[in-house]
């Protein structure tokens, strides 16, 4: 039987509480320890694992893994003890070498993590990279216990890569929250948008979103768009009116007017 690939993981946010649950139900890894600023975050796995208090308490391992904020990873990294550890961080938006350690790349899950929203690994696309060849096979043999759907991600196009996953998904979510609160003000109830939501979806992701896409700015009806825009005014939203404008010029430029 294999040796099982030991892990030292930091932080028990969304995604190192998500991350554990995987590890703990996969074969061939040993989790060596466990730390959190706040260590009372990890209690219900503390009768299971180690919990440390101090990061330079944890045990040498085969890989440390950080799912921390990211504006910490830089300090946090300089503190963590036995420095030939091969470390890496869960950030899509930091490059590898953030990390200030002899060996170190990115473990990047390319998925949204709320703690206590169930997720599905076997579709969680896992972005891994390393300057060093031998640790990035590392990183992939990990990633595959985790997900079959693994992917070698430099830090340049992962960079890349998070300014589209910010569209894609947070943005995306932003627009949701605009077109609830639209409604709310009319008096309606939002779960009306519901089955439009749902079909927008499945029409792009079963298709080309540039051939699925309806709508006033689409259709080029000019008139529509500006009615629209005077009624965000009228409705006092010149925050929905800017991003609106801009949407709708974006779609207009792209695909020009239908004159139909
Ligand atoms: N959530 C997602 O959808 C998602 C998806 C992919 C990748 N990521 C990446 O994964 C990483 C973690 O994200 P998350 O969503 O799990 O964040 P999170 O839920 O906000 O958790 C942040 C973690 O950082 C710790 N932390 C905050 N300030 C700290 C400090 N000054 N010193 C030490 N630890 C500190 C927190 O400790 P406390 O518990 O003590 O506050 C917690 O463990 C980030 O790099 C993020 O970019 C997130």
């Amino acid at each position: 039987m294999k040796t099982p690939v030991r892990i030292g993981l930091f932080g028990a946010g969304n995604v190192g509480t998500h991350l554990l649950r995987r590890l703990d139900e996969t074969d061939g890894v040993e989790v060596v320890g466990l730390w959190n600023r706040h260590p009372g975050r990890w209690a219900e796995w503390a009768g299971k694992y180690k919990v440390v208090a101090e990061p330079e308490e944890m045990p040498p391992a085969d890989v440390y893994i950080l799912a921390l904020k990211d504006d910490v990873l830089e300090p946090f990294s300089q503190r963590l003890p036995h420095p030939h550890v091969l470390t890496v961080h869960t950030s899509g938006a930091q490059p590898s070498y953030v990390l200030r350690r002899a060996r170190r790349g990115v473990f990047y899950p390319l998925q949204t993590f709320v703690r206590n929203r169930p997720v599905d690994w076997t579709r969680i696309p896992i972005l891994v990279h390393a300057p060093v060849a031998s640790d990035e096979s590392f990183l992939e043999d990990l990633a595959r216990r985790l997900s079959p759907m693994v992917y070698h991600v430099d830090d340049a196009q992962r960079a890349r890569l998070h300014v589209a996953a910010v569209f894609a998904s947070n943005y995306t979510n932003a627009m949701v929250q605009m077109a609830r609160e639209i409604m709310h003000e009319a008096g309606l109830s939002a779960d009306m948008l519901t089955p439009l939501m749902e079909k927008t979806f499945r029409n792009m992701l079963d298709d080309d979103p540039a051939r699925v896409l309806t709508g006033p700015a689409r259709r080029g009806d000019r008139r529509t768009v500006d009615r629209h825009l005077a009624l965000l005014k009228e409705m006092n939203r010149e925050d929905l009116m800017k991003i609106y404008r801009e949407v709708a010029e974006w779609i207009m430029d792209k695909y020009g007017p239908k004159g139909d």
